[in-house]
């Protein structure tokens, strides 16, 4: 079964003053067909759970397994693997390549998987339509506005068909509606596929298009969307 479980992961940022528990002590089940938003106040550690999933980090302690695979255990190699082969990851920072157009960024995944360029682009292509970014597709990032560079972004983490969905605020930059085409987006790709996706979020609208809401609060997690919060929220 491809669900991400973690199981009391633990992971602390050790610097010369005092150590950060970002992420202490978190369980969560991330079944198939799930999507589940994970709200949190800003260094509440959502960043850090998401990295801990794509195998970008490796936890103190605990486990992080997908698909039965100790991801907290793969070497560089088979991490590399991995993100490039099974996780779909929407970064907060896009981190989009500068000198290569939209269709290019979104491409990247299936290049370094071995396809050539002229199928990279073929499968790419329909990615940035569903994003509504078909008449971008040869504009530079620095040529795109925010909400069009988080959406070739989302592109890109699409793009290799993910068994794991991971986004961190991919709503961040976009206005309301077409936050809500991009939640419909992610929550119909984790439905339709059955994959489990996990969606760090401020956006009050991605609650409507999860299946499941989490808080995290301190490095740990809550169910549910909390009071405080909540009110933030509205
Ligand atoms: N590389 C690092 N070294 C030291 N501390 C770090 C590092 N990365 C993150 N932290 C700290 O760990 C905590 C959690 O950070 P993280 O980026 O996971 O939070 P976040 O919930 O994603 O915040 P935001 O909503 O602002 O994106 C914060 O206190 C942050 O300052
Ligand atoms: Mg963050």
């Amino acid at each position: 079964m491809s669900a991400l479980h973690l199981d009391q992961v633990v992971k602390h940022y050790r610097g010369a003053g005092e150590t950060v528990k970002a992420v202490d002590g978190v369980s969560l089940l991330v079944e198939e067909g799930d999507l589940v938003a994970l709200y949190g106040p800003s260094g509440s550690g959502k960043t850090t759970l998401l990295m801990l999933a794509a195998g970008l980090m490796a936890p103190d302690s605990g486990n992080v397994v997908f698909d039965d695979r100790q991801v907290g255990e793969m070497s560089e190699r088979e991490g590399a693997k991995y993100r490039m082969r099974d996780v779909g990851f929407v970064f907060q920072s896009f981190h989009l390549m500068a000198g290569a157009t939209a269709l290019d960024n979104a491409t990247i995944k299936l290049i370094g998987d071995g396809r050539t360029l002229a199928e990279a682009r073929k499968l790419a292509e329909p990615w940035l339509q569903r994003v509504g970014l078909g008449e971008r597709v040869r504009h530079m990032p620095d040529q795109l506005s925010m909400g069009e560079r988080q959406r070739v972004a989302i592109a890109r983490a699409l793009v290799n068909e993910p068994r794991l969905l991971l986004a961190d605020e991919p709503t961040g930059s976009l206005d309301s509606k077409r936050s809500k085409e991009i939640l419909a987006v992610l929550r119909d790709i984790c439905h339709e596929r059955r994959i489990p996706g996990l969606l760090v979020t401020h956006d009050p609208e991605a609650r409507k298009f999860a299946d499941r809401v989490h808080t995290l609060r301190d490095g740990h997690l809550h169910e549910g969307l909390d009071a405080e919060l909540m009110a933030t929220l509205s």
